[in-house]
């Protein structure tokens, strides 16, 4: 079945959350977290990715990559790298037109671009969520930061096709939350009433967003959003790593910011102090073996906290202004101030959030997990498998996009060189219809329209369109040309294609007729000429009909070229593979040895009288020459099969020993079994009011295969009674089990036959029921294909 699963791809930690038993269920990890660090680490024989490249970040630091989502869609030259490389240990490089990083992995030097890495992480979830699902992930929907734009958009989308993901849709985080919360509430405005709106805050470990959304019964309106792209939690973590660095070179006489591995213990224990300030005035610091040998101890108080992040908290409450502003709404308008996100739980930032909207805080959602459960619905809102109930989602354009054309002689008087097509605030989706007056091929250009507040140093350009094909008006002059540009649900611009406009010749009217087509869904962008007008009013009797041909176009924007997404893929297949069979490698080693260890016990024990003496002597010294493989240089590093044809050298070995050991149990279980089979059957037939029914030669059928199930069954345990237990077995449990099988099948639809009825109504005689209708009572129909429509999620 298709999968319904969401992502929430954080700084610090990624969630999967999953249609499933008919709710949203967050999925845990190798190590059953429902957290995974959000991390790529490369050594020198494969990748580890989340849990494993945590383990070994200390050690391999400068091969270990976070910053996943924040390097993504970005040139080296963005200012946000810059500050990206202050929590940074790998090398950045320029990749392409993107940023990258250089590390070392397979004993070599190697590059990969913040999109390959971001698909590196993604095809982790998506084997994390596939072992828990235990079925293939094929959609998904991934849930991204509000102040992400069309480079960052794309490359995401990107990536989930590199890792092989069928991205349904992008949602921004916040929207996702706002879903999750208002899809439960069932005390919700009707529709027309004033609706209710909720800030939704979410702090995370870098970043600040906020959303002003107002519901009603079944819908949500992203009114305003507004961030702070440098406010999170790490910023907190930064500042006592400072403070700490200090102290520590007065009281140690140690620089730990100039020794990196330092350094980054010491942020991890500061983490560790800033969260047990959350519940406590006061905490212990502690770093062992910090440098030099030191081992390294401090305290810290709440309000001493707070003041070392004064600055910080000084700018906790400009998105909220921001945002609020922007909605053109009030604090007294908004009815709950609902917050996510780890960082919210500082309690000098509640105090802050709180003290501004005058009103206390609400945790409806789940702090943590309410952007991966609130991306999982979005899915399964566009998903055909699962039925959600239905809750319209309408969110907002965060920077106004403008459509630039050159001036041309052909064009109306009026009509200008650009258009401001998507304005902030402006609903997402939504599509727009330009009408051109051209005579020949023209470009149209998407940009952002003003760079000003666009994060870091994004690239104002989003995408260009040619339209081609345009030639003069039948009837000489211009012809009309509409283009449709479209804001999809991912908060992607793509233009949607070109028509040309003519009016046909003069015809009669039809009586009956229709009003013309007109582009209902598609609203004319302001300036745009409204072509399709309605039918007219007065009976005419000559009509031009409008016919409309599409054009051919052509598209350039900011998403990778197929050829390089392809490229990408083959190489994520690669690595994932090399990464695969090392793991197995190492499985395989080790179960080597872990059979190596236990033949010696397992002759002086359990397999001891079940082996001869010549198989305990091979046994022995295949063990032996195992061992001795193992830890030579050779086998330290083997391939995998070189382990595998060892371990099944042993195995040959020993399996027919341990097979003897365990029938000592396993026989007279099975034995059990198809005596309890054979003595119901004989039971039945002993009564022969129950069987008078079935037919003779049906009934000798069951009494001859019970019998010589009897015969084979005493035979058989009579020749093993006689065997020494190392010995080649004469039955084992499985033989007996199979020969069960065979009886009940042959018997269980004789035995079931149904009595006729009493002779009130005209029942067939047992012997005319024809036998294909025969059913063995213990088949159980088998269910019709799942219905149309899929499962229902019940979200509550
Ligand atoms: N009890 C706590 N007190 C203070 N901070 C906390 C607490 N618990 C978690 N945090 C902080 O919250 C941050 C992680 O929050 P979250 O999981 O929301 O981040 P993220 O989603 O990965 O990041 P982002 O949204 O910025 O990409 C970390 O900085 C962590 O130290
Ligand atoms: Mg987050």
């Amino acid at each position: 079945m298709t999968s319904v699963v969401g992502l929430d791809i954080g700084q610090y930690g990624s969630k999967i959350g999953a249609a499933r038993n008919r709710g949203i269920d967050i999925l845990v990890n190798e190590v059953s977290n429902r957290a995974t660090p959000s991390l790529v680490a490369f050594g020198p024989r494969s990748r580890m990715i989340g849990e494993s490249a945590k383990t070994q970040e200390t050690s391999n630091f400068r091969n270990t990559v976070g910053s996943l989502k924040r390097l993504i869609g970005r040139t080296i030259e963005d200012p946000d790298v810059e500050v990206e490389k202050k929590f940074m240990n790998a090398e950045i490089v320029k990749t392409g037109n993107t940023v990258g990083v250089s590390v070392n992995y397979l004993g070599e030097k190697q590059e990969f671009s913040a999109t390959q890495l971001y698909a590196m992480y993604l095809a982790k979830l998506r084997d994390t969520a596939a072992v828990e699902l235990k079925s293939a992930v094929n959609d998904v929907t991934i849930a991204v930061p509000v102040w992400y734009t069309e480079a960052q958009r794309r490359a995401v989308l990107d990536a989930a096709e590199i890792a092989g993901l069928n991205c349904l849709r992008l949602i921004n985080d916040t929207t996702a939350t706002a879903l999750g919360y208002g899809i439960t509430k069932t005390d919700l405005p009707a529709a027309g009433e004033p609706s209710k709106n909720v800030a939704f805050v979410d702090i995370g470990h870098s970043d600040y967003s906020v959303s002003i959304v107002s519901f009603n019964k079944g819908s949500l309106v992203v009114k305003a959003t507004a961030f702070d792209r440098h406010f999170g939690g790490r910023d907190f973590d930064f500042a006592l790593v400072q403070h700490f660095a200090k102290e520590f070179e007065t009281k140690y006489k140690i620089d730990v910011l100039s020794n990196k591995k330092a350094t980054f213990r010491l942020t991890a224990a500061v983490e560790k102090l800033k969260k047990i300030l959350s519940a406590n005035p006061l905490a212990p610091l502690s770093v062992e073996s910090i440098m030099n040998d030191i081992d390294a101890s401090s305290t810290m108080e709440r309000e001493q906290f707070e003041e070392l992040i004064a600055p910080l908290l000084e700018r906790a409450t400009a998105p909220l202004e921001q945002a609020l502003a922007a909605s053109g709404l009030t604090k007294e308008d908004i009815e709950s101030v609902e917050l996510v996100g780890g960082s919210t739980r500082v309690p000098a930032l509640k105090s802050r959030i709180q003290d501004y909207f005058g009103r206390p805080l609400s945790f409806t959602s789940n702090q943590d997990e309410a952007i991966a459960r609130g991306a999982t619905l979005a899915c399964a809102q566009v998903s055909p498998v699962f039925k959600v109930r239905e809750f319209s989602t309408t969110d907002a354009q965060l920077f106004p996009i403008k459509l630039v054309w050159e001036a041309s002689a052909d064009a109306a008087a009026d009509e200008g060189t650009e258009i401001v097509a998507f304005d902030a605030g402006n609903a997402i989706p939504s599509t727009k219809v330009l009408s051109f007056q051209r005579s020949e091929a023209f470009d149209l250009e998407a940009r952002y329209a003003n760079p000003d507040v666009l994060p870091g140093g994004i690239n104002p350009f989003l995408g260009r369109y040619t339209v081609k094909g345009v030639k003069p008006a039948a009837e000489g002059g211009k012809a009309q040309v509409r283009v449709k540009a479209r804001l999809n649900l991912s908060g992607v611009l793509n233009f949607e294609g070109a028509t040309l406009i003519e009016q046909g010749p003069e015809e009669d009217e039809v009586p009956a007729a229709q009003p013309m087509e007109t582009d209902a869904a598609a609203p004319a962008a302001e300036g745009a000429d409204a072509a399709a007008a309605a039918a007219p009013a007065e009976p005419v009797k000559k009509v031009r009909k409008t016919i409309k041909t599409p054009l051919p176009t052509s598209a350039a924007g900011l998403g990778l070229d197929a050829s390089l997404v392809n490229e990408y893929r083959e190489k994520e297949g690669q690595m994932h593979a090399t990464d695969k069979l090392v793991l197995e490698t190492e499985d395989r080693k080790n179960a080597l040895e872990e059979f190596v260890y236990e033949i010696r016990d397992r002759l002086e024990g359990s397999w001891k009288k079940f082996s001869t003496d010549d198989e305990k002597d091979k046994l022995r010294s295949l063990a032996s020459q195992a061992e001795d493989w193992l830890y030579s240089e050779e086998g330290e590093d083997a391939t995998k099969s070189a382990y595998v044809e060892r371990l099944n050298g042993l195995k040959a070995l020993g399996d027919p020993v341990h097979l003897r050991f365990r029938e000592t149990d396993e026989r007279p279980k099975a034995a059990a079994q198809l005596r309890e089979l054979l003595n119901g059957y004989q039971a039945k037939l002993a009564n022969e009011e129950d069987v008078a029914h079935i037919p003779e030669d049906k009934r000798q059928i069951v009494i001859e295969s019970v019998a010589n199930a009897e015969s084979w069954l005493s035979n058989k345990l009579a020749s093993q009674a006689e065997k020494m237990p190392y010995e080649k077995l004469s039955i084992t449990s499985a033989d007996i089990l199979k020969r069960r099988d065979e009886v009940f099948n042959t018997c269980q639809s004789i035995i079931t036959i149904p009595k006729p009825k009493p002779k009130t109504t005209e029942a067939p005689k047992a012997d005319e029921t024809p036998e294909a209708e025969m059913k063995p009572a213990e088949e159980v129909p088998v269910e019709g294909a799942e219905k149309e429509g899929g499962d229902a999620i019940d979200i509550d």
